[in-house]
């Protein structure tokens, strides 16, 4: 079975996507994939500057053509590994320019494409979304509410949207991404920690903290990071 790619998006800034990306490398490394990082987020590379040296990464800048290209070529230079894209906030317009670079390759590359699109609980959230589902129609998005702006009940406009249904007409899921003790999430951003150094350097209570977190994520990605 050929890897899914994996785009991490939302578009916004500040919604979760770094930590998302984390996340899923760190569950997909786990489960013993490879797993190959592009950090489409080139002038603040945070993800990137947690695994370099302990994965395969490049920095790819999405907002231009040769991005994309790049992009797709490392897709078929690497096709033993999941591929992860940690996009950046306004990313959304290099999508529409030249996301079908991506979309119109995927058959030939032989690869699903997986967006888990992070929102917060404000409109924009949706309304971008819906242009991004629109620019590339053939990727599964799952929606992730990232609990780190509360609880789901908070997340009211998303739950009763019509986006929601078309997502999940479509398969996707609307999931609750687990909010992160702030001491824990503080530490691992101010020393550029990949979780798995984290897991290794932390002291015993924030340790027990990030367990908890990450039996939690295992929860949410377990249906949407199936191997593909
Ligand atoms: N689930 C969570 N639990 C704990 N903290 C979180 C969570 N989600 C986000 N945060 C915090 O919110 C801040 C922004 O998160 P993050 O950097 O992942 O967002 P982003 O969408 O990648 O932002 P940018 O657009 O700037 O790249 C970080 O300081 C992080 O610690
Ligand atoms: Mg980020």
């Amino acid at each position: 079975m050929t890897k899914p790619i994996y785009i991490v998006g939302g578009s916004k800034g500040g919604v979760g996507k770094s930590l998302v990306s984390m996340a899923l490398v760190n569950h997909l490394s786990q489960a013993g994939e490879e797993v190959f990082l592009i950090d489409a987020d080139t002038s603040n590379p945070d993800v990137w500057k947690c695994y370099e040296g302990e994965i395969a990464s490049e920095l790819v800048n999405l907002d231009e053509a040769d991005g994309w290209i790049r992009f797709v070529n490392i897709c078929d230079e690497n096709k033993g590994s999941a591929v992860v894209v940690n996009t950046a906030a306004r990313n959304n317009s290099g999508v529409a320019s030249y996301g079908k670079t991506l979309s119109q390759s995927l058959e030939e590359l032989e690869r699903q494409l997986v967006t888990l699109w992070v929102i917060n609980r404000q409109r924009d959230s949706l309304e971008l979304l819906q242009d991004y589902i629109d620019a590339i129609p053939n990727s599964t998005v799952h929606v992730f509410k990232n609990g780190y702006f509360g609880a789901d009940a908070k997340f009211e406009l998303y739950n009763g949207s019509k986006v929601k249904k078309s997502v999940e007409a479509k398969g996707g899921r609307s999931l609750l991404f687990p909010d992160m003790a702030d001491r824990v999430s503080d530490d691992i951003y101010s020393n550029r920690l990949s979780i798995a150094k984290a897991w290794q350097t932390m002291p015993i209570g924030n340790r027990a903290e990030l367990r908890r977190w990450l039996e939690e994520v295992d929860k949410v990605f377990g249906p949407v990071a199936a191997n593909g």
